[in-house]
């Protein structure tokens, strides 16, 4: 026992919920917290997926419920916090990790519309939706903690994917406004912004818009889902008591500002 015990358990009493957890970081982040303590909900589309998940978590002993819920969809997101709210009675962290690339390597004069608007539906509506219906829950209580996955792609612009770009520079603004907007009232609102970090995602990635990507990290590697779930849970930590709408960094040294 010492000084720094405390942080295994920096979760003891407090609910999550995070979306896009059945799978990569979202996943990773869910079983870290759940690891610190926190009673989970997991929020995902995709039902086989989170049901696999969920069996993993129980095998652990770890509380968690799953919400099947698609983030683009208004109603959905209702019903998923009132179920999150049910099940545990509070709702202190909401971590956003629910995200699409749509197209890569695809120039915007042939990047079709469809797909733009697919990917803003999830990337910067489904963000917009979970924060609000979060704070919604958090301002009752008075605290809460609220990550939103943004990318490098948001803070530099990668070429050739103008949807996912444009939608994750969207997150990182809805980040720095919502920051300051709940900023005295015990609620914090950060993003963080990877870049490429080893999930399925990476697998609808075109090789040469993957292999720009990777160049571009001075670490010359591409980053772990469990160094993600590190800084993620700090983050949301209630030790993180002084710093709102701000981007953090999990880029290998891509990003120094
Ligand atoms: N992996 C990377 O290299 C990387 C880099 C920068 C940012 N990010 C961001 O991190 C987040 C997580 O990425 P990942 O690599 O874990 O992706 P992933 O594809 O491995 O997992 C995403 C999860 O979200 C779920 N999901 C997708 N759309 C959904 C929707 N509309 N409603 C509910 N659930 C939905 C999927 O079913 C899946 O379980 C994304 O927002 C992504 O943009 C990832």
């Amino acid at each position: 026992m010492n000084e720094y015990t405390s942080i295994l358990a920096r979760f003891k009493d407090q609910v999550a919920v995070v979306s896009g957890a059945a799978d990569g970081l979202g996943k990773a982040i869910a079983l870290r917290l759940a690891g610190e303590g926190a009673k989970m909900v997991l929020f995902d589309f995709d039902r086989l997926q989170l049901e696999k998940t969920l069996i993993e978590f129980k095998a652990r002993g770890y509380a968690a419920i799953g919400v099947e819920a698609n983030i683009s969809l208004e109603e959905e997101v209702i019903n998923g916090f009132a179920e999150a709210y049910k099940a545990y009675g509070r709702i202190d962290v909401m971590i956003n990790s629910a995200g699409i690339v749509g197209p890569t390597s695809t120039s915007i004069l042939d990047y079709p519309v469809a797909d733009f608007d697919k990917v803003y539906q999830v990337n910067l509506r489904g963000a917009f939706l979970m924060a609000k219906y979060a704070l919604t829950y958090m301002s009752k209580g008075g605290y809460g903690r609220i990550l939103l996955l943004a990318s490098i792609a948001g803070k530099e612009g990668n070429p050739f994917m103008a949807g996912y770009s444009s939608t994750k520079a969207g997150v990182i603004g809805l980040v720095k406004g919502l920051g300051k907007e709940f900023a005295t009232t015990g609620i914090t609102v950060n993003g963080l912004a990877p870049a490429v970090i080893k999930t399925a995602m990476n697998e609808h990635t075109a090789p040469e818009q993957l292999a720009y990507m990777t160049s571009k990290i001075p670490m010359n590697r591409l980053g772990t889902v469990e160094e993600v779930a590190a800084i993620s849970s700090y983050i949301v930590s209630a030790e993180n008591s002084f710093s709102t709408g701000f981007i953090y960094d999990i880029s290998g040294g891509r990003a120094t500002y």
